[in-house]
């Protein structure tokens, strides 16, 4: 039995992702971007994302990609592969990659060089959660939420085996150590 604990509250998350966008607002300088969510994790933070970069004035177009990460476990599979692809053209656009956590960074770095391999002009990248602590590349994404220790975090859009994604806070998934 697995036990899901509160980590980061709504309230949290909240606030945070005001303070990003204004971080994307100031950073991006006032150049044209397109948003590229990772699918399926970056979707609850992509669409709270994209009302708050709104209210700063902006509306960037948004595409997905989806990328091969841990399947039903909770362990990466140490290669990411991009598994479909964008609707749209991204030769010479400046894209804000999101996603909902650099783990060990594999899939956020393989979908970047992907998006530049297109022909994108730029590719930063924005990540909800940041665990440096599992790094397996040198990576540091452009902005992130929260950094937060090496433990296995569920909600707000991230899931174990496609479970607890609909949760509106952030938990930490402790495996065998109490009722789910
Ligand atoms: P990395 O950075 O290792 O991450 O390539 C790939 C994808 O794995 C998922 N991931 C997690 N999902 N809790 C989750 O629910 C976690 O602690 C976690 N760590 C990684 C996530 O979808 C990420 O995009």
């Amino acid at each position: 039995m697995a036990s899901v604990n509160e980590m980061i509250s709504e309230e949290q998350l909240r606030i945070r992702v005001e303070e990003i966008s204004h971080e994307i607002a100031d950073g991006m300088g006032g150049e044209d971007f397109t948003i590229v969510g990772v699918l399926k994790g970056s979707v609850v933070f992509l669409a709270d994302l994209m009302r708050a970069l709104h209210r700063r004035g902006l509306c960037p177009e948004v595409d997905f990609l989806t990328v091969s990460s841990y399947g039903e476990s909770t362990e990466s599979s140490g290669a990411a592969k991009v598994l479909s692809g964008l609707h749209q053209e991204v030769t010479g656009k400046t894209i804000l990659l999101v996603d909902d956590i650099a783990d060990t960074a594999l899939t956020l770095q393989h979908a970047r060089d992907h998006l530049l391999s297109l022909g994108a002009r730029e590719a930063y990248t924005c990540v909800l959660l940041d665990k440096p602590a599992r790094r397996r590349v040198d990576f540091t994404p452009d902005y992130h939420g929260f950094s937060i220790q090496n433990v296995f975090v569920v909600g707000y859009g991230l899931d174990a085996a496609n479970r607890h994604r609909c949760l509106p806070y952030v938990a930490e998934l402790k495996e065998g150590d109490g009722a789910e």
